[in-house]
């Protein structure tokens, strides 16, 4: 594993591993001395808002020895129409791994392949990585088995979210179901090339039925500001709220990748009352991205 591109470019087994090594590292958080970033500087290279990935890393970086360097994309030459491939070109002369939170998926992969030093998306329109690396973390502490598990996600079916859900469904083996107003449900082949049990469906009852897990995300991705107001009016009737949550498993856990619109994606109540499991998700991201972090510096 040179990058963290995507779960679609993962193995079964390179989750497998990294959930165990995320494990490991969240165990030992007090022990400092695992450095293996040791004399690197990692650059953060961001075009879109952020609190928890921009905060985690920067943390993940400074405990694992190394030194964050924060891009403002606006800040720098890139916003002010330098193309990417130039910026890659020199970050990868001067930095050891790079951090990219973006538009297209395909920067991500142009800058890997350019830089020429590990690259680690951050969140991009196709895929966030990250983060449904470290919600699988937070459903094996909660006792679910991520082969196995049952998980609804309820809301924007093609988001880089939902569709983050949909390859680490393929790969570790889980049962997904996506509830989505026609329109905004993934395109059949995507779901088709991941393979895995995944089914489509517009009622969120039926996705919720009996279910270990209700996700959802916000309904206006970064980048859709636009469409704000069509967006609210399509997804009434997918709020994550007690009426739905009454269809899955009384154990559920409700999880959400935040930041969260209460009253929209997910009652106020409910993400209270769920506070535990969606603010341990957050955490997450800290142990899950020095697990990716060590194993791309080559120190596992
Ligand atoms: N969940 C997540 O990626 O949050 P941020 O946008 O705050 O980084
Ligand atoms: N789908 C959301 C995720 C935010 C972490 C977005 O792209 O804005």
């Amino acid at each position: 594993m040179n990058h963290l591109l995507s779960i679609e470019s993962l193995s079964s087994s390179d989750i497998t591993g990294l959930l165990h090594e995320a494990a490991m590292l969240k165990n030992s958080r007090g022990d400092t001395a695992f450095k293996p970033l040791s004399g690197q500087t990692w650059a953060l290279l961001f075009s879109k808002s952020s609190t928890r990935t921009r905060v985690s890393f920067e943390v993940g970086i400074h405990e694992l020895g190394g030194n964050a360097l924060f891009l403002a994309a606006s800040e720098i030459q890139l916003g002010r129409g330098e193309p990417l491939c130039d910026t890659a070109r020199v970050l990868g002369r001067m930095v050891h791994g790079a951090v990219i939170r973006t538009f297209a998926q395909s920067d991500v992969e142009d800058f890997a392949r350019l830089g020429g030093i590990p690259t680690i998306n951050a969140l991009t329109d196709g895929e966030h990585p990250c983060q449904i690396l470290a919600d699988l973390l937070t459903m094996q502490e909660s006792g679910l088995d991520i082969s196995t598990a049952k998980v609804a996600f309820i809301g924007d079916g093609d988001c880089n979210v939902a569709r983050s859900w949909i390859w680490a469904a393929a790969r570790c083996g889980f049962e997904l179901r996506i509830a989505s107003p026609a329109k905004f449900l993934p395109p059949g082949d995507l779901v088709a090339r991941a393979g895995g049990r995944i089914h489509l469906v517009e009622d969120p009852r039926e996705a919720a039925a009996g279910a270990d897990v209700l996700y959802t995300d916000v309904w206006v991705s970064m980048g859709k500001e636009d469409e704000a107001a069509y967006r609210a009016a399509q997804f009434q009737g997918y709020q994550i709220n007690a009426s739905l949550l009454a269809a899955a498993r009384p154990e559920a856990l409700v999880m959400h990748c935040l930041p969260a619109y209460r009253g929209k994606e997910i009652d106020s109540e409910t993400l209270e009352a769920h506070a535990d499991t969606i603010f341990r998700q957050a955490e997450n991201r800290l142990h899950l991205q020095k697990a990716v972090l060590a194993r791309l510096a080559g120190h596992r």
